[in-house]
């Protein structure tokens, strides 16, 4: 047995279920054996010569002897890219308003037979054989895209195709979904197919629950995202390129794109860091917002075991004064693993726990995961089955799989009927007294000791309509199941904003909320990719997601313990959760000293609420991730590039965790500017490389001069913390509460600060010009200016 996941599963529940997945797995070959014909002899084909062009608003259609592709620039610059008729609808992706097309800006001939569209913020420039080149106004190349090439099976069927493309020798990749192994992407090959790494995975272990072929690229020249929209499975190859290589000649950094079928088609977004984000936010959707207490900690347990249990962590928490949000209750409080339902001698009234835990403050979140028990007499399988939602084979019977409650179905998220009838199902987890959902085994699993953890690629699904197989449902299974119980939740509550986290998903996930790590090992190995996972799906445009603090699996060491905690702290989901053979997470597990730190870190993470609930906001109206890689407002700082052991919280502070056993001390490269290290006071200067204390109690923590910060003040309102300018500088900070109204307008409220005769000054800028801050006011930092 090679399936560590399975194996897992196996220590869990006995060789029953072993036996039963590996039937599973056979049955899946033999379902593609008969339902996916072998693609037999394949035509290649490039596009050929430009044969004429015909110009429409924001771009036109280039005519190749054996293609075409469609260019269309809109305003804000977002290029779309579309070969062999692709069209940007119907997306996954976006967010159902395409951006308006820039009325100025149409083809025109170009030198050498080629076509071009010219825009103020981009122009793109298409070869006479059909290479695309995205160039910046000045005219520096940011991406070339080489002709594609596609090969079609002679006895028909889908083309599968590649996509070479060059980008500057100084540039770096990120991105491509949630990645174990970055946030920088080395060289190599990343598969685009949602997987579950069977059991714990550690940093290299690729791919994971989350792939997107979306790809943020940092050159001198400038950043673009480049996004492929084509959900089928796929690769990427990247390398870096080398400045001055052979004979002096810089070697381009390539990225190779393959993909088994579906439309060639993508978009291009150019700019500074901030605003390619913004226009990615502006295609794909702005992140849903989460409640006011997502942002505070939480903790999760798979194998709470009963209400008794739940109510002794609960307590532990509060007898210590450590705060807390949220208790996450996994598959063992449903009856036999089944979804939504509740194992009654275990949890005799969960909606009684709900209401004693909510009067505390502290709400109850419920795993949900897709797979429904095949079973006759079950309510949610008798009603899916009669409205017909689970997926087929070919021959039209239900596929099915093996997961935790035995033989199970497949709800076909990507039939809209599905989706309502899905999301209805919710109300039962509402009546049981949850406030948020926690979405898991998505991408879908099916147990199996070999081949791929999920359905038959020839399962059939209703793809909103034109229908399709699962080599293109697959990696929107899970995005399609958050909008199902996003949209589910907001019809039975609409007077609540929903809270849903989802292990996998794809491009426009944050629409419905947000991720987790998932199974993330508990190792030093493992803390390094919980912020590499945090900072790539941030640039894919989900800003709100972290780690299972502590690691999934084993028993991390007490200081391991603290490190990951520390991190934890400052990240957007803050949630400490385990494997059921795991060791205790709750920080009182691991000694006195540890509760200590654990708990001033838990302390700061309250004081830092408001900073939070504002960069929520932010994130929802501008797509900036809260956690930014350190280049984010520098990207032609090539250091910063490389620094992948700190990052940005927002505008204002500089996060440095300790990644590493037996540290006390660590490097910490700064961006440009005065910082402050917030419990010293001592000031640094950046661009360059510092080297702060990290002793056991606290990690370095920076905040930019200038910067202001809503604080939570001992009054329980909102101050705002004021880091001096430096001299001659100025500074600001926004600050947006959260009314918790579903349909309330986001106010900002805009501060600015500077130095005047050795003071500092803050005040609102308000229309018509600048008012005294009507917030309390806190100035730190003054002695070291
Ligand atoms: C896998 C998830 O990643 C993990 O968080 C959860 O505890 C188990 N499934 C059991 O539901």
């Amino acid at each position: 047995m090679n399936g560590r996941g399975l194996g897992r599963s196996v220590k869990v529940f006995g060789t029953v279920q072993g036996l039963r997945a590996a039937r599973a797995a056979w049955r899946r070959r033999r379902t593609d054996a008969w339902g996916l014909p072998a693609r037999g002899a394949e035509r290649a084909r490039v596009p050929g010569a430009v044969v004429g062009a015909e110009p429409l608003p924001g771009g036109g259609v280039v005519r190749f002897a054996r293609s075409q592709l469609r260019v269309r620039v809109a305003a804000g610059g977002s290029v779309f890219w579309g070969w062999d008729g692709a069209e940007p609808e119907p997306s996954y992706a976006l967010a159902g308003r395409l951006p308006e097309v820039d009325p100025r800006a149409g083809l025109e001939p170009d030198k050498d037979g080629g076509w071009r569209v010219v825009s103020e913020r981009v122009t793109v420039a298409v070869s006479r054989h059909g290479a695309v080149e995205i160039r910046t106004p000045g005219g520096v190349v940011l991406r070339r895209d080489l002709p594609p090439r596609w090969w079609e099976p002679v006895a028909g069927g889908p083309a599968r195709w590649l996509q070479r493309s060059e980008v500057a020798a100084d540039a770096r990749f990120f991105g491509l979904g949630g990645r174990s192994s970055g946030p920088r992407l080395r060289d190599g090959t990343y598969r685009l197919w949602n997987t579950d790494p069977r059991g714990a995975f550690g940093p290299g272990d690729d791919p994971l629950y989350i792939t997107m072929p979306v790809q943020l690229v940092v050159a001198d020249a400038g950043t673009h995202l480049a996004f492929v929209d084509n959900s089928w499975e796929g690769r990427v190859t990247l390398r870096e390129g080398e400045e001055g290589a052979g004979s002096g000649h810089d070697r381009p950094g390539t990225c190779e794109v393959r993909v088994a079928g579906g439309p060639l088609r993508g978009w291009v977004l150019v700019g500074p860091p901030a605003r390619v984000l913004r226009g990615w936010t502006a295609l794909t959707g702005a992140p849903a917002l989460p409640p006011a207490w997502a942002l505070g900690a939480q903790h999760a347990r798979w194998g709470f075991g009963s209400e008794q249990e739940v109510r002794r962590v609960v307590a532990g928490y509060r007898e210590r004064g450590l705060p807390l949000s949220a208790v996450h209750l996994d598959i063992d409080h449903y009856d036999g693993h089944r979804v939504f339902t509740v194992d009654r001698a275990r949890f005799p009234d969960l909606p009684g726990l709900a209401e004693e835990l909510r009067a505390e403050g502290v709400r109850l979140v419920s795993i949900v995961d897709p797979a429904v028990k095949a079973e006759p007499g079950g309510a949610v399988y008798d009603s899916g089955s009669a409205a017909g939602a689970f997926v087929r084979d070919a021959r039209g019977r239900e596929v099915r799989g093996e997961v935790w409650p035995g033989e199970c179905v497949y709800p076909d998220f990507t039939d809209p009927e599905v989706r309502e009838w899905w999301g209805g199902l919710y109300e039962e987890r509402l009546a049981q007294g949850f406030s948020g959902v926690w979405h898991d085994m998505n991408e879908p699993v099916s147990f199996a000791p070999f081949g791929d953890m999920t359905l038959p690629r020839s399962a059939r699904h209703v793809l909103e309509g034109h229908g399709g197989d699962h080599r293109e449902a697959h990696n929107v299974y899970g995005l399609a199941m958050a909008r199902a119980a996003y949209e589910g939740l907001r019809r039975l509550r609409p007077q609540e904003r929903p809270f849903l986290f989802s292990r996998s998903g794809w491009a426009g996930m944050q629409r419905y909320g947000g991720t987790w790590s998932g199974d993330v090992a508990t190792g030093w190995p493992g803390l390094r990719a919980s912020l590499s996972l945090v900072l790539g799906l941030g640039l894919c445009g989900v800003p709100y997601s972290g780690p299972d603090v502590g690691g999934f699996d084993g028993s991390p060491s007490p200081e391991l313990y603290l490190r990951w905690f520390q991190l934890g702290a400052y990240l957007p989901l803050f949630r400490t959760h385990a494997a059921i053979d795991a060791g205790r997470r709750e920080p009182w597990e691991f000694g006195p000293q540890v509760l200590g730190h654990a708990k001033a870190a838990m302390l700061e993470r309250e004081r830092l609420r408001p900073y939070f609930v504002t960069l929520a906001q932010l994130a929802r109206l501008t797509g900036a991730p809260y956690v930014r890689p350190l280049w984010w407002g520098a990207p032609e700082d090539r250091a910063l590039r490389d620094c992948e052991d700190a990052f940005l919280l927002g505008d204002a502070l500089l996060v440095a965790p300790v990644l590493a056993r037996g540290t006390d001390r660590r490097a910490v490269r700064l961006p440009r500017g005065r910082w402050y290290d917030t419990v010293t006071g001592e000031a640094y200067e950046g661009p360059g490389q510092v080297l702060l204390d990290a002793p056991l109690s606290r990690i370095p923590v920076l905040a930019r001069a200038g910067a202001v910060i809503p604080v939570r003040g001992e009054d329980g309102g909102t101050e705002l913390e004021v880091w001096a300018p430096a001299a001659g500088r100025s500074g600001g900070g926004l600050v947006v509460e959260d009314s918790g109204d579903v349909s309330a307008v986001a106010e900002l409220e805009r501060y600015a600060s500077r130095l005047v005769g050795g003071r500092v000054v803050v005040e609102r800028v308000a229309e018509g010009g600048v008012v005294k801050a009507d917030r309390p006011v806190r100035v730190r930092g003054l002695d070291t200016v």
